[in-house]
C-alpha cells in the first residue's frame, strides 16, 4: 500500500510528477491552446465579472491560496483576498453577490472552511470549491468546483494535494486572464506550455533527495529554523516551515524575506539554519541582499536556487539546485526539496511522520 516506501508521506512526495499531470490531464493542452475546467463552465460568467476573488482555507491549503493571490492578480488583474477560514467566518466580513469565493480543502471536511462557505453563501456570493476528496462536505456545499485529482493523501502532512491545488488555481488564473483580456494570446500560449512542462521538472527536482537527506542529517538537532522567500516563493517559505513544525516538532517560522529586518533578524546566530528560496526571478537580487544580511550575522544558509546559479552558491553553506521555470509556477517545484527536508529530519528524529502527534487528517472540529 505504501508502494515500497517507508512512509506514505515519501510516497506522496514522489507521486507529484504524476499527480500534477493527472490534475491537468484532459484540462490543459498547450499545443492547441485548450484549457477547460468542467466545473467552471457554468460559472465562467460570474468568475469573469467578479469584482473581487476571496480565497478561504486553512493550513497548507491557505498557503496554496496565497500563491493563487499572486497568480490571479498578475494574470487577471482582479483584486484578491486570502482569508483564514476561522477568522473570516467570525468577523462579519463584507461580502456581496459580486464576490467570487474560492474554498480550498484537501479533505473537503474542514469545519472552519465549511462554515466560511455557508456564511459567504448566505450573503449571495458564488462559491467555488477546490477539493481533493470527491463527494466531500465542502465539494457538496459549494455551487461548483474543480477536483484536484491528486488521489488519496494518507500522510497527515499535505504534500501532493498542495501542488495539485496550485495546479488547479494556476489553470483558473490563466483562463481568467485570457477571458478578461489581461493576458495576450501569445503570453497565454507560452504560459500554458510552461505549466505543462512542470511535471517533468518536478521529476527532476525529486532527484535531489540524496543531497537533501545529507543536509537534513547535519541540522536534524537544530532547535529553530527560519524559512525566507519573496514573491511567489513567500508562501513556499510558509509551507516549508509548517511542514517542518508539524512532523519533526522543530520550531520553524516562515517569513517574507524582507520582513526579516523587522524582527526575526534578532534570532540569527551561528546556530540558526535559514532556508532561503532564492530562485532566478524578479525578486532574486533582493533575496541575495537578504542572504548577505544573514551571512553577516553568521547564520547557516541553506538555499534553494535555480540550476547553474553562481552568486548564491558562493554565499550559502548548502545549495539545492532546481530546474528553471516561469516564476509563477516555481512554487510547484521549489516546495519539493522543502517537503523532503522536513521528511528526512522527522525520520532521523524518530518521529511518526505519517501521523504526527496532536494532528488529524481532517479537522472536523473548529
Ligand atoms: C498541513 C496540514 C493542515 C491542513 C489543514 C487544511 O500539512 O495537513 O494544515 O492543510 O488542516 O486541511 P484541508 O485542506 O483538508 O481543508
Amino acid at each position: 500500500e505504501k508502494g515500497g516506501y517507508d512512509h506514505f508521506m515519501l510516497k506522496e512526495i514522489n507521486e507529484q510528477p504524476r499527480s500534477i499531470a493527472d490534475c491537468m490531464r484532459g484540462r490543459l493542452d498547450a499545443r492547441s491552446g485548450r484549457l477547460i475546467l468542467g466545473g467552471l463552465q457554468d460559472y465562467m460568467n460570474k468568475f469573469q465579472n467578479a469584482d473581487r476573488i476571496i480565497i478561504t482555507a486553512c493550513g497548507t491549503s491557505w498557503h496554496a491560496g496565497l500563491v493563487a493571490e499572486y497568480l490571479f492578480e498578475e494574470f487577471a488583474r482582479v483584486p484578491v483576498e486570502v482569508e483564514y477560514a476561522s477568522e473570516f467566518r467570525y468577523r462579519n466580513p463584507v461580502i456581496s453577490s459580486k464576490d467570487f469565493v474560492i474554498a480550498i480543502s484537501q479533505s473537503g471536511e474542514t469545519a472552519d472552511t465549511l462554515a466560511a462557505i455557508e456564511l459567504a453563501k448566505e450573503k449571495g456570493a458564488t462559491i467555488f470549491g477546490v477539493c481533493n476528496v470527491v463527494g466531500s462536505s465542502i465539494a457538496r456545499a459549494t455551487h461548483a468546483g474543480s477536483y484536484t485529482h491528486a488521489g488519496p493523501e494518507i500522510g497527515v502532512a499535505s504534500t501532493k494535494a498542495f501542488t495539485a491545488q496550485i495546479s488547479v488555481l494556476s489553470m483558473m488564473a490563466l483562463m481568467l486572464g485570457y477571458q478578461r483580456g489581461t493576458l495576450s494570446e501569445s503570453k497565454y500560449m507560452t504560459l500554458l506550455s510552461e505549466l505543462e512542462a512542470i511535471p517533468a521538472k518536478v521529476e527532476k527536482a525529486l532527484k535531489l533527495n540524496k543531497k537533501v537527506e545529507e543536509i537534513a542529517a547535519q541540522y536534524k538537532d537544530a532547535r529553530n529554523f527560519l524559512y525566507l522567500g519573496r514573491g511567489y516563493n513567500f508562501p513556499v517559505a510558509l509551507e516549508g516551515a509548517l511542514k517542518l513544525k508539524e512532523i519533526s516538532y522543530i520550531h520553524a517560522e516562515g517569513y517574507p524575506a524582507a520582513e526579516m529586518k523587522h524582527g526575526p533578524i534578532a534570532l540569527i546566530d551561528e546556530e540558526m539554519p535559514v532556508v532561503f528560496i532564492a530562485t532566478k526571478d524578479s525578486s532574486y537580487d533582493k533575496v541575495v541582499s537578504n542572504i548577505q544580511e544573514v551571512k553577516a550575522r553568521k547564520g547557516i544558509i541553506i538555499a534553494v536556487v535555480t540550476e547553474g546559479d553562481e552568486t548564491v552558491k558562493k554565499m550559502a553553506d548548502h545549495v539545492i539546485e532546481i530546474p528553471p521555470a516561469h516564476e509563477a509556477f516555481v512554487p510547484l517545484i521549489s516546495v519539493v526539496p522543502l517537503q523532503q527536508l522536513s521528511y528526512h529530519i522527522a525520520v532521523m528524529r524518530g518521529c511518526n511522520v505519517d501521523q504526527p502527534r496532536n494532528l488529524a487528517k481532517s479537522v472536523t472540529v473548529e
